[in-house]
C-alpha cells in the first residue's frame, strides 16, 4: 500500500518523528519556522494530510482553493482556532486535534503562574540575577497567601478540571466556575465547586481567576475593562488558554492603575511578539506558551496525532475529530 503523505509543519520530538515515518511518507519542516499561507497552499494540493501546530494559521488566504488533496488536518494540540474549520468543511477535510494527553501538565502550569504570581516569585528572580538582592527583611517581596483561597475558573473542559482539582485538593481553595454550559452535579461536586451563570458574578467572589475557555472569535477580548473592573483590587488574573480572550491594552492599564493585584499569562495576542504595553508592567509574571511542554505531554499528543491519521486512513472515524 502506498503510504500516505503527511506535512509536519514543525519539529516534533524525535521519537514520534520515528514512528510516524514508519507509516506515512513523512515531510518535515526541517528549519522548524513557522509556514506562510503559500506553503499551506502547496501542501494542501500535494499531501494527503497536514499536521499542524498552534503557529499555524490555516485559513483565509491558505485554504481559498476549489479542491485539495488533503483530507485530514491533524492539530498537535487542543485549541484548534487557527483552523477555519468553515473552509475545511467546505473542501471536506476532517480536523482532529489532541484533548486529554496535555490536560494535567497544562494545569500544572496554571498552578505554577498562580503561585509565582499571588508570591512574587518572578519579582524575585529577577532582583537575585540583577544583584539587586540586599538580603532578607520582613517586609520584602511580601506576596498572597494561596491556601484556603477562593479560585474562580472560566471555562469548566478538562484542563479547568484539572486545576479546579490542584487548587482544592492541593491549596485547599474554594472553587467557583462559569461555563457557557450546565456542569454535571457530580463534577462540580469533586471539588465541592459553585458554578455561576456569568462572568459578571463570578468575578467579584474570588482571589484569583484562571482562564480555560477555548479562543476564537467567540471569545476575544472576554475579559475587558469592565470585567477587570469587578476584579477585586488584590485578586490576580491567570491566563493558559489563548491570549485573545484577554484584552491586553485593558489589562495593562488595570496593572498600571492597581485595579487588581496582577496577573500571570502563558499565551498572548499575536504572540511571540508582546504588547510593548505589557512589558513594563511589574506584577504581571509572562512565560512564553508552555501549558504543554512537557517531554511526556509533547510526546503524548505526536502520539495521538498518529493515532488519528491511522484511524483516518485505515476507515476508522478518529477519536478526536472536532468537525
Ligand atoms: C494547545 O494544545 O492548544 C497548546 O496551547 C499548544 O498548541
Amino acid at each position: 500500500m502506498v503510504k500516505p503523505k503527511v506535512l509536519v509543519t514543525r519539529r516534533w520530538p524525535a521519537a514520534v518523528e520515528a514512528q510516524l515515518s514508519e507509516s506515512f511518507d513523512t515531510v518535515l519542516n526541517t528549519s522548524d519556522k513557522p509556514l506562510g499561507p503559500e506553503d499551506f497552499r502547496a501542501a494542501l494540493s500535494s499531501c494527503d494530510a497536514v499536521l499542524p501546530t498552534v503557529t499555524d494559521s490555516i485559513g483565509g488566504e491558505a485554504m481559498q482553493m476549489k479542491s485539495v488533496q488533503t483530507r485530514i488536518i491533524a492539530n498537535y494540540g487542543v485549541g484548534y482556532t487557527h483552523i477555519d474549520i468553515a473552509a475545511a468543511n467546505d473542501l471536506g477535510i476532517t480536523v482532529t486535534n489532541t484533548p486529554d494527553v496535555l490536560s494535567e501538565c497544562t494545569a500544572d502550569l496554571a498552578m505554577t503562574l498562580l503561585l509565582m504570581v499571588a508570591r512574587r516569585a518572578g519579582e524575585g528572580e529577577r532582583e537575585i540575577r540583577e544583584g539587586r538582592w540586599t538580603g532578607w527583611r520582613p517586609t520584602h517581596l511580601v506576596g498572597t497567601k494561596v491556601s484556603g483561597k477562593t479560585l474562580g475558573i472560566i471555562g469548566f473542559g478538562r484542563i479547568g478540571q484539572e486545576v479546579a482539582r490542584r487548587a482544592h485538593h492541593g491549596f485547599g481553595m474554594k472553587i467557583v466556575v462559569q461555563n457557557r454550559s450546565k456542569v454535571a452535579p457530580e463534577v462540580l461536586a469533586q471539588c465541592n465547586a459553585t458554578q455561576v451563570d456569568d462572568i459578571e458574578t463570578l468575578m467579584p467572589l474570588c482571589d484569583f481567576v484562571s482562564l480555560h475557555c477555548p479562543g476564537g472569535a467567540e471569545n476575544r477580548n472576554m475579559i475587558n475593562s469592565a470585567r477587570l473592573e469587578l476584579m477585586k483590587p488584590d485578586a490576580f488574573l491567570i491566563n493558559t488558554a489563548r491570549g485573545e480572550v484577554i484584552d491586553e491594552l485593558a489589562l495593562s492599564q488595570a496593572l498600571w492603575f492597581n485595579t487588581i493585584g496582577g496577573a500571570a499569562l502563558d499565551v498572548f495576542v499575536g504572540e511571540p511578539r508582546i504588547n510593548p504595553a505589557l512589558l513594563d508592567c511589574d506584577r504581571l509574571v509572562m512565560l512564553p506558551h508552555l501549558g504543554s511542554a512537557t517531554h511526556e505531554s509533547r510526546e503524548a499528543m505526536g502520539f495521538r496525532v498518529i493515532d488519528n491519521l491511522r484511524d483516518f486512513f485505515e476507515g476508522r472515524e478518529p477519536r478526536d475529530r472536532v468537525n
